[in-house]
């Protein structure tokens, strides 16, 4: 490296090291598996479990071909990408909130030349989501963490826009609406896939009749789980 780079190196560890800014926002890239992203502070840094499973270890478990799926809080667009080209036959839909995410994640699709496959939407979850629209696949990495965590956070986590992570009392706030409008919006024996941290005993007393699959992943079996729309409890 030249003088030059490696002062710019050490700058950039410089803040890493004293302001603790996660190193993606420093160098506005974060790679998920084989996929790069841009990020900046408008979405989190990508991490999901969820792309470890896309598709061999959802593939299993899917009754249907995929032709329709949706990425529900797609913040970057990461899993929305990671989908498309896991399923190269189908229509991705990527929704989010925020009107920033959805800035990046334009900017990721397009950096993949996506765009014409990968539809990004601003909705509050489900509610501008078509009544008729149906989908194969839902997957959903959503906020989840809860409260007692999020005033222990440390300060790396505090750069991340607090809707991204934020879940509630339990954490489980947004998952509950997740899963009324995965019923409302997959087809017969479509699945959803949905990411929920450290929450899987509270989401099983709050959900006592659903046949939850537990997915394995690198963090272990009880991150990310899978229900067929049937098995969806109403
Ligand atoms: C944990 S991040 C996941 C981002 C991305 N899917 C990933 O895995 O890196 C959660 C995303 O949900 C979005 N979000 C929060 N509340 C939402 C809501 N009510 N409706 C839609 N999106 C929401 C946030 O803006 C954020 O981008």
């Amino acid at each position: 490296m030249s003088a030059a780079e490696t002062r710019r190196i050490e700058k950039l560890a410089g803040r890493r090291i004293r302001d603790r800014i996660p190193a993606a926002y420093l160098t506005h890239e974060a790679w998920l598996g084989d996929f790069r992203f841009y990020v900046d502070r408008r979405v989190i840094v990508p991490r999901s479990f969820i792309a470890e499973l896309l598709p061999d270890g959802v593939a299993p478990f899917l009754q249907r071909p995929v032709r329709t799926a949706l990425d529900m809080c797609t913040g970057s667009g990461c899993l929305a990408v990671l989908l498309a080209h896991a399923f190269p036959g189908a229509r991705v839909d990527g929704i989010d909130l925020s009107a920033g995410a959805l800035a990046v994640a334009r900017r990721n699709v397009a950096a993949y030349r996506l765009a014409s496959r990968i539809r990004l939407a601003k909705s509050n979850l489900f509610d501008a989501v078509p009544a008729r629209r149906r989908y194969d696949l839902i997957v959903s990495n959503p906020p989840y963490v809860d409260a007692a965590s999020m005033r222990r956070l440390p300060d790396e986590y505090r750069s991340e826009p607090r809707v991204a992570l934020a879940g509630g009392t339990d954490g489980l706030v947004l998952v509950h609406r997740i899963l009324e409008g995965a019923r409302r919006h997959l087809n017969p024996r479509g699945a959803l896939v949905c990411e929920i941290g450290h929450n899987r005993k509270a989401l099983e007393r709050a959900c006592p009749r659903a046949p939850f699959t537990w997915l394995d992943t690198s963090a272990g079996d009880g991150y990310v789980f899978l229900l067929e729309r049937e098995q969806i409890p109403a």
